[in-house]
C-alpha cells in the first residue's frame, strides 16, 4: 500500500512517516521544503513539493497511485485545505484519509470548531476517513522551557484544573494503525494520555526529571493572553489557547479515554517518561 503524508516535516507527521519507513514501507511526503524532508528521511521517502495554500498540479501528482493519506492541517481556515485534499483524493481514487483532529471537536473549545468544519468537509467528499481526535500534546510543555530554565517556574491560567496530555509518539502510533489497516474506517478515535494532571503536577514532574524543584504560579486569563500574544501575535490562535486554558481551569478538559490502548494494544506513555526524554530542554 502506498501512503502520502501531509505535514511530514512537523511534530506528528514526521513520526508517522518514520514509523512507515521503519516498517519497511516507502511513503510519499507532500512538503513545502524538499531539503527539510531530505534532512529528516534521507532517501527513504518519495518527495513531492507543494503548498496547500497554493493549489497546483503538485498535489494531483502526489496523489497518483496513493491508497491512504495522513492529513495534518492547521489554522482557523483549515477546512479549506481539508476540503481541497479530500476532494482531490476522492477524484484520484485514494481509498482513505486519516485526519489529525482534536478532542475539542466534541466540546467546541479552542480549535475544536476549526477541526469540526474540517471533519465535515472530509465527510462531504465521500472519501473513507478516520479522525484522530487527540487531547493536548505533551510537547506543548516545551513552551514552558524558558521560564523553567531561567526561573524554575511554570506560569499559567489553568489553575488546578487537569488535562491528560498525550505523547506525540502515541498519536503517531494510533495514526499509523488507522492508516495501514481498515479497522478504523469511518471512526473518530478519541485519544488521550493515561492520566489527567494539573499544570502544577506536570511542573513538579519536570522538576523530578531535571533534579531541581519547579514551581507553579497561577496567572489571570488577561496575563496569559498578553504573554501568548508576545510569542504568537494577536489572532484566532491565541484566542483559542486562552479558551483552552480557561476550560482546563474549569475542569472541562479532563477527559481520559482508553483509545490508545484499544488501537495499539498498549497503555499510553506517561508524562514522566516524556519529561525524562525532554529533560535537556528544561535544564
Ligand atoms: N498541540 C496540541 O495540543 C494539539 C492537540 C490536538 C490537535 N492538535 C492539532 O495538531 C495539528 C498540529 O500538529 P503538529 O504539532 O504536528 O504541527 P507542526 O509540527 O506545526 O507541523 C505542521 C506541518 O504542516 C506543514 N504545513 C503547514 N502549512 C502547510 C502548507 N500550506 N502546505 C503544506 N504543508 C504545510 C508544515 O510544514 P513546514 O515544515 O514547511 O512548516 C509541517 O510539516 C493541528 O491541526 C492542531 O490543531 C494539536
Amino acid at each position: 500500500m502506498k501512503h502520502l503524508i501531509i505535514g511530514a516535516t512537523g511534530n506528528i507527521g514526521s513520526r508517522v512517516t518514520q514509523r512507515l519507513v521503519d516498517s519497511g514501507a516507502r511513503p510519499s511526503v507532500f512538503v513545502r521544503s524538499a531539503n527539510k524532508a531530505r534532512a529528516l528521511f534521507g532517501d527513504h521517502v518519495d518527495i513531492h513539493t507543494g503548498d496547500l495554500e497554493k493549489p497546483s498540479s503538485s498535489l494531483t501528482n502526489a496523489l497518483a497511485g496513493v491508497d491512504g493519506i495522513f492529513l495534518l492541517t492547521d489554522g482557523s481556515d483549515l477546512e479549506k485545505r481539508d476540503r481541497a485534499v479530500s476532494f482531490a483524493a476522492r477524484h484520484a481514487g485514494v481509498r482513505h484519509v486519516v485526519k489529525l483532529s482534536t478532542l475539542d471537536v466534541r466540546t467546541g473549545i479552542g480549535t475544536g470548531p476549526w477541526h469540526a468544519r474540517g471533519e465535515d468537509a472530509i465527510r462531504g467528499s465521500g472519501v473513507a476517513f478516520t479522525f484522530i481526535q487527540a487531547a493536548g500534546f505533551m510537547s506543548n510543555a516545551l513552551g514552558w522551557s524558558e521560564s523553567i530554565r531561567r526561573e524554575g517556574v511554570l506560569r499559567s491560567s489553568t489553575g488546578w484544573g487537569k488535562i491528560a496530555f498525550i505523547h506525540p509518539d502515541d498519536i503517531a502510533a494510533v495514526a499509523t494503525v488507522a492508516l495501514t489497516t481498515r479497522d478504523h474506517d469511518g471512526q473518530a478515535l478519541v485519544i488521550t494520555g493515561r492520566k489527567a494532571l494539573s499544570y502544577g503536577e506536570m511542573a513538579a514532574t519536570i522538576g523530578r526529571a531535571i533534579g531541581k524543584p519547579v514551581g507553579f504560579e497561577e496567572i489571570s486569563d488577561r496575563q496569559a493572553y498578553t504573554d501568548a500574544v508576545e510569542w504568537a501575535g494577536k489572532g484566532p490562535y491565541v484566542d483559542a489557547l486562552v479558551d483552552i486554558w480557561r476550560a482546563v481551569r474549569e475542569g472541562r478538559l479532563d477527559t481520559v479515554t482508553d483509545g490508545v490502548k484499544r488501537v495499539t494494544g498498549r497503555e499510553p506513555i506517561a508524562f514522566a517518561q516524556w519529561a525524562a526524554e525532554n529533560a535537556a530542554s528544561f535544564q
